[in-house]
Formats: structure tokens, sequence, C-alpha cells
């Protein structure tokens, strides 16, 4: 795609392969923020505009191999299999891999570095968000996305959901992600950015390097179900659902989502 001022973050994210890892470089919020036009997001990160197009137009090209996949183009049901695959399995497994070291790197540095509690305490915030908000996506509204999918497929219409509209779940997601978003830029913040003082043991540099590449990967995360995943089934529900779809009752979330 061409990479222009006025498209949107979120779009080139989606478009153009590589962009993430350019986007993260640079530190322009893509999952979150993905509504701005490149050439706001380069204001605010007062960055060059042209530094950030040469390096999307590089990597674009260096991924030209075909490295990556266009999940634009692939089906609703493969992205939500990637998603749960890659990013929500890997993300249990550093959460559990970073509470250990935290466990380990609290007791030994935190009297020198009592930041560590603060991020400790913003980390545990973090898990006990993400786990049952991935255990939402999985057992409610991916299975519906791909219920839909199939159904819209075979040319037929997919049972009305409990919750009205695909919307309403995304509408909760995308606020659940917002909020994970604002405890990861606490975590930057409290951390300096991932940095580890200069006289850290192993297992406080391996923290800091887990941390920085767990929130790589939360971005990237989010980015596929927001700009990519959400925006895909809310407009096939449109197309293919009845009009009683999108005139179902309110969205319970209790109802929903309870635990
Ligand atoms: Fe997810
Ligand atoms: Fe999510």
């Amino acid at each position: 795609m061409n990479i222009i001022a006025t498209s949107t973050v979120r779009d080139l994210a989606a478009g153009v392969p590589g962009a993430t890892r350019v986007f993260e470089n640079f530190g322009i919020d893509y999952c979150c923020g993905g509504h701005r036009t490149l050439a706001a997001a380069c204001r605010e990160a007062s960055l060059p505009i042209e530094d950030l197009t040469r390096s999307l137009e590089e990597a674009g090209r260096a991924s030209q191999s075909g490295a990556g996949r266009d999940w634009r183009h692939e089906s609703l049901k493969a992205l939500t299999e990637h998603i749960i695959d890659t990013h929500h399995c890997g993300a249990r497994r550093e959460l559990d891999r970073l509470e250990k070291l935290f466990d380990r790197v609290c007791p030994r540095h935190g009297e020198n570095r009592p930041e560590l509690f603060d991020a400790r305490k913003t980390f545990y915030q973090l898990k006990q968000d993400l786990i049952p908000h991935m255990l939402k996506e999985e057992q409610v509204l991916f299975p519906y996305i791909t219920r839909m999918e199939e159904a819209a497929g075979e040319g037929r219409q997919v049972p009305p959901p409990f919750f009205g509209a695909v919307q309403n779940p995304v509408r909760m997601m995308m606020l659940e992600h917002d909020a994970a978003g604002d405890l990861l830029r606490q975590l930057r913040g409290i951390t300096n950015g991932y940095t580890p003082p200069p006289d850290g043991c192993v297992s406080f540099q391996t923290l800091y390097q887990a941390l920085a590449a767990f929130e790589a990967d939360l971005h990237q995360h989010i980015h596929l179900e927001n700009n990519v995943l959400f925006p895909r089934a809310v407009e096939m529900e449109e197309t293919s659902a009845p009009d009683f779809y999108k005139s179902a009752g309110e969205f319970n979330e209790h109802r929903c989502f309870g635990h």
C-alpha cells in the first residue's frame, strides 16, 4: 500500500509488512492509538515524518519475500486461531515467567530499587486483567465470529447471539485493551523504558528484557484484534445479518461475560 501522511497508523500497521516493528522502534502506539494519521502520530512524537516513511518503505520491501501473512485477507477463523496459538498462549507463558522473575528480583534489589515493587504491582494488575480477558475472547467472542463466518460462507444466518450484536463484546474488549495499554505505559514509565541499572544482576536484566518483549507482543496482539479482526467481524455482521441482530437488546455484561 502507499505510505502517505494521511494514512492512519492502524491501516499502515495492517497493510505494510513489518510496520508494527517500525512503530515499536519509534515508540508510536499503533494498537489503541492507531486511529491517528501518520502525520499526527509523528507530530505528537516529535519525529520527522520522512524518517518514518523511509523506515516503513524499507520494512515493506524487506518483507516482500513473503514472511508475514496479510491477515486482512485470511479467514477470520485462521486469524482467531493465530491469535490464540501465538499471542494468548505466549502471553500466558510469559505472564507466569515474569511473575517468577519479579519474585526473584524484588527481594534482592527492592531495597535499593523501590520502583520494582510499583512495577510488580502494575504487572499483577495487568495479569489479573488479561487472563479473564483472553478467556472471554476464546470462550465467547471468537467462537461466535467463527460461526458467523461459516454461516456467511454457506449463505445462511447464524442464530442471534445472547449478547445482542458482535459490536457489544467488541466494544468491551476494546475498552479492556485501552486499560491494558494504560498499564503498559505505566510499567514503561516506572522502569524508565525497561532500562535495568548498570549494577543489575542477570535476573534483573532478564526481567526488563522480558517485560519489553511482552509489551511488544501485546501491542501486536491488540493491533490484530482492534484493527483487523474486530472491524472485519463487525462489517461481516452488518452485511450478512438481518436487522434484528442490529436492533438486538442492550448488551448485558454480566450475562455475557460474568465470572
Ligand atoms: Fe486476545
Ligand atoms: Fe483482546
